[in-house]
């Protein structure tokens, strides 16, 4: 193990957030990443299974709580194992309060003048820490591999930060549930609006809504029968016109500042940056910027600030298509291609699509987000008819821009029935 740099005072096995960091990596890919999947979607189609509602249609409220319960369950289920929502039934509801005040708590205000904000926080760390004495003190082998896919025990992610940390004295019970509420937001707070909104764009249009559905269905594993649907994630994941769908909802609701401190003297663009000062950036910009990302045509326009389901597809046949503005590419000709089938394209986005930042510290929880958004979206439309009421009146919050994906503000109620989904396979 090495040093941070020269001047750091640090002994390497000291280096505990880079090494809790390097595990979390590992633990969200490969075969670990293969298992939270299965994870995940048992848990997600267990609870779908159980929605309340049979072939007549039923009004719901709220689209956005709606989804948010569904995914929260699921994914802290198959990251945590069942034990800490079933020892613990308020903490979902705390932890939306604590996601929606931690602009607060960030903002180096006072205690007295937040205390709504630290009281809800100190609750998810009571109920963090209970379960942490439970499930760490049971005599359990946590290298078993058998118990992997078993989510009545943590996934790798906690078991490989257990193995780690139960050596280290230095950190105590509170210091892990501190450790571990951060893991939980950043397994949630993120992804879970971002599959609302990629849901809740695709209801918005009915042609768009048909067409996922097709490709959706084309995921579907053979041996699936009725409210017992699995999918080939690794297709459901490289379909294009999903991709396109969920990187144009990240383009648009995810909204990041990046902070990175300077190691050394830095020219950036026409900015000269000095040694040990903070560069802050947002992403909403960059993800915005019409200069550089496709608006369609003056007869099929797409302005940035709307969602295009196929901004992010290249027909090879339409030199006009694809994320960037035809103006920024030196001249493209149609490809050469027999049909025209479209493809998915990053390229050429370095710097300019960064939902999940950049560089040594990018997000290593993107491959499982991506995992849990195209699982909702393929359940939900697979399973359900939904509609969206008329007069729905939801947009995003823009007061917590800044801190990755923006939830939305209003409500968007819908109807919403079972759906014979195996009258429509071939
Ligand atoms: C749409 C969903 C998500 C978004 C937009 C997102 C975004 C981000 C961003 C922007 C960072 C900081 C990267 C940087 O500084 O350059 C980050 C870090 C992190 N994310 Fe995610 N994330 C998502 C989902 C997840 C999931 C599902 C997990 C866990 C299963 C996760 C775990 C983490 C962890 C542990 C870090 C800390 C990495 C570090 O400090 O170096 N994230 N995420």
């Amino acid at each position: 193990m090495e040093k941070s740099s020269s001047t750091s005072t640090t002994v390497p096995h000291f280096r505990v957030n880079h090494i809790l960091l390097k595990k979390i990596a590992t633990s969200l890919s490969g075969v670990h990443l293969k298992h939270l999947a299965i994870r995940f979607e048992h848990e997600l189609l267990t609870l779908m299974g159980k929605v309340d509602v049979a072939h007549e249609w039923v009004q719901q409220d709220d689209l956005y709580v709606f989804v948010r319960h569904l995914m929260f369950q699921s994914a802290t289920n198959s990251l945590c194992g069942r034990q800490l929502l079933r020892m613990e039934p308020t903490f979902e509801e705390n932890f939306w309060g604590f996601d929606n005040r931690i602009m607060l708590l960030t903002s180096g205000l006072p205690r007295f003048l937040v205390r709504e904000a630290w009281a809800v926080r100190e609750k998810c760390l009571i109920s963090v820490r209970r379960w942490l004495d439970v499930v760490f003190s049971e005599n359990e082998d946590w290298d078993d591999p058998k118990t992997s896919l078993d989510v009545d025990h943590p996934a790798e992610m906690f078991r490989a930060n257990r193995r780690f940390c139960s050596n280290l004295k230095e950190m105590d019970m509170d210091c892990h549930a501190s450790d571990h509420l951060g893991m939980l937001w950043g397994l949630n707070a993120n992804a879970i609006p971002l599959t609302f909104w990629t849901i809740f764009e695709v209801l918005q249009r009915g042609e768009l809504l048909e067409e996922v559905r097709k490709e959706v269905l084309g995921s579907i594993l053979p041996e699936s029968r009725g409210r017992d649907v699995r999918f080939d994630i690794d297709k459901l994941c490289r379909n294009p016109l999903l991709q396109s769908i969920y990187a144009e909802a990240a383009r648009l609701y995810v909204n990041n500042t990046h902070t990175r401190g300077l190691r050394a003297d830095t020219q950036l663009g026409p900015w000269s940056l000095k040694r040990d000062r903070f560069v802050l950036f947002s992403t909403f910009w960059t993800q915005r910027d019409p200069t550089t990302w496709n608006t369609g045509t003056s007869a099929d326009p797409h302005p940035v600030d709307e969602f295009w389901a196929k901004r992010f597809l290249i027909y090879p046949h339409d030199p006009m298509s694809g994320p960037l503005k035809p103006t920024s590419l030196p001249d493209r000709l149609p490809e050469q291609a027999e049909a025209n089938i479209p493809r998915f394209s990053l390229d050429g986005l370095t710097g300019m699509w960064i939902p999940y930042g950049g560089g040594d510290s990018i997000c290593p929880g993107r491959f499982f987000a991506k995992q849990k958004i195209l699982f909702g979206l393929a359940f939900m439309v697979t399973l359900f008819d939904l509609e969206l009421i008329p007069g729905w009146n939801l947009e995003m919050d823009r007061s917590q821009l800044g801190f990755g994906t923006t939830v939305p503000k209003g409500s968007a109620p819908f109807m919403i029935r079972k759906r014979n989904w195996e009258e429509t396979r071939i």
